[in-house]
């Protein structure tokens, strides 16, 4: 992880990200499993211009089944992993996030992307966030916290703020599907305390189901 603190200002991230607001325009069947959703998402995505409601309600639409992404999970023992399952013909990255017990993420801006999340299995509790002042270190501003059950699905660009997201169960693991559309490599994570951030490499654990193995910079 870089330690380089540069990035967007408080007035860099107001306007939402481009290219999004036009009216729905395929009327998809209902994904019977995550190979119709992928086909979905590639069909919805075909266009230049993508309707947030329109994804969001696709993905709604779908109702998450075991067999559908039991092949694609990877847990890990310490910390969540990532298996990217669909690179969107580059528009988009669908990645397959599996979350064991207490498992969060850090708190973390979306690179000026959008951020889907369809919660596939068990719960999860989004804890958001307004960016923290750029000249005073405090501690940072909680404006939601939600929990989420199977087969919501919840959005956030940087515009609405940052956000954290935690598997608060200590029994049950979860599973969820994120879209980040354009798809990016790096983010900033902030420190809830002062509101101190710092840049960050976004990896993942599996690509196609292949372990990713990351060399350590000398
Ligand atoms: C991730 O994409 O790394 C985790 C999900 C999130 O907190 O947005």
């Amino acid at each position: 992880m870089a330690t380089d603190t540069q990035g967007p200002t408080v007035s860099d991230v107001i306007a939402p990200p481009v290219a999004f607001f036009k009216p729905p325009s395929k009327s998809l069947p209902r994904p019977r499993n995550l190979d119709d959703v992928t086909k979905g998402l590639r069909a919805i995505f075909d266009e230049d211009n993508i309707n947030v409601d329109e994804v969001k309600e696709y993905l709604s639409s779908y109702r998450a089944k075991v067999d559908d992404w039991k092949e694609s999970a990877v847990f890990d023992t310490h910390r969540y992993t990532r298996n990217l399952i669909d690179e969107g013909n580059g528009k988009y990255n669908l990645i397959l996030v599996c979350w064991g017990e207490g498992h969060g993420s850090a708190i973390h801006d979306h690179s000026d992307s959008h951020c889907f999340m369809k919660i596939m299995d068990g719960s999860l509790t989004e804890t958001k966030y307004s960016w923290p002042s750029e000249k005073k270190k405090r501690p940072m501003n909680v404006t939601d916290v939600t929990a989420y059950e199977k087969d919501h699905v919840a959005y956030i660009n940087d515009s609405i703020g940052l956000h954290r997201v935690e598997n608060r169960s200590h029994t049950n693991k979860a599973v969820s599907l994120h879209l980040y559309s354009p798809p990016f490599n790096m983010c900033q994570s902030f420190d809830e305390r002062s509101g101190h951030k710092v840049k960050c490499n976004v990896t993942f654990h599996t690509k196609y189901g292949e372990k990713v193995c990351y060399r350590k910079q000398q």
